[in-house]
């Protein structure tokens, strides 16, 4: 029997992501959102690509939730986008609302599931997903981590000239401008890229992955990326549903890991079937480690703001 994935929001994001896994054919998917005809519109025109491509798995559209009960993970992209010169943290009250709404139906109808969420401000609105669900820490996960070190290594295999697959990095932290590329961890073929380019390159490189959401909404002007976040999900819904054990960048619930507690950060997990299998340790130096708190203290400031009672 193949897998059920839920995708909540009928966007970009939500609309490329059910694409990505009805390509992929192991799970059958639901698309839900608000909008009358949005999902159904989109669900039936990916389901009729499967003679094309080779899928055989079935993928319906909905405005409610009932369709959706019993799904094995369920990944919400509901929200309102970035516009230009909005931060992701502008979004806090609004995408706040419509995250908890959504998280409370999700676990009515499917109490079993794994939540993968990308709404922003994504660390905190993981946060909240988290504490509205009531599901356990290892099944409530943010996407955002994959997608900045996705950023880093494009930018990386284009400035070097080598293939992307060759190039291993992690970015950490929350995903906002104080998100914590490794770079001393980062290797192109085993090599250290710190021996292969200037401070000044990594630099540069570093400040493009940070405000790599933002360029790419200065050039959409009306929305924000959705095929490399898309990407990035399919890739831990892989990860999760083919319990491939993978190692991954995600936003996870800390407790003490990386002096960090109470709080999503993004960090290296093991993703299987359960969900968070583990928080990978990897020594930072003191100058990472310094910016992961930092980083840390930007979504605590969230999540402060969200706790505060609303005038
Ligand atoms: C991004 O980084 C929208 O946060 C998303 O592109």
């Amino acid at each position: 029997m193949r897998k059920k994935v839920t995708v909540v929001g009928a966007g970009q994001v939500g609309g490329t992501t059910a694409l990505q896994i009805f390509q992929r054919g192991y799970a059958d998917v639901v698309l839900t959102d608000i909008v009358e005809g949005l999902p159904q519109g989109k669900a039936l025109d990916i389901l009729e690509s499967g003679p094309i491509i080779g899928s055989n798995a079935q993928i319906v559209g909905t405005n409610g939730y009932e369709e959706t009960a019993n799904s094995d993970l369920v990944v919400i992209t509901s929200g309102v986008a970035r516009k230009p010169g909005m931060s992701r943290d502008d979004l806090l009250f609004t995408n706040m609302d419509i995250i908890g709404a959504v998280t409370r139906e999700i676990v009515r109808y499917s109490p079993n599931c794994i939540i993968v969420t990308v709404t922003n401000p994504l660390d905190a609105m993981t946060q909240h997903a988290y504490e509205v669900s009531g599901l356990p820490k290892q099944r409530v996960i943010g996407q955002s981590g994959i997608l900045d070190t996705a950023r880093f290594r494009t930018f990386l295999a284009q400035e070097l000239n080598v293939s992307i697959r060759d190039v291993q990095a992690y970015v950490l932290g929350g995903h906002g401008d104080t998100m914590v590329p490794l770079v001393h961890y980062t290797t192109v073929g085993s090599v250290p890229v710190t021996e292969l380019l200037p401070k000044d390159t990594l630099e540069r490189i570093v400040q493009r992955t940070r405000d790599g959401g933002a360029e790419i909404v200065g050039l959409l002007k009306t929305g924000s990326a959705f095929y490399a976040p898309a990407a990035a999900v399919a890739e831990m819904v892989d990860a999760i549903l083919l319990d491939q054990h993978r190692i991954l960048p995600c936003a996870a619930y800390l407790e003490g890991e990386y002096g960090i507690s109470g709080l999503y950060s993004g960090v290296p997990v093991k993703l299987a079937a359960g969900g968070i299998e583990e928080i990978v340790s990897i020594k930072l130096s003191a100058e990472e480690e310094a910016m992961l708190k930092q980083s840390a203290a930007v979504v605590q400031e969230l999540i402060d703001s969200m706790r505060k009672p609303r005038v």
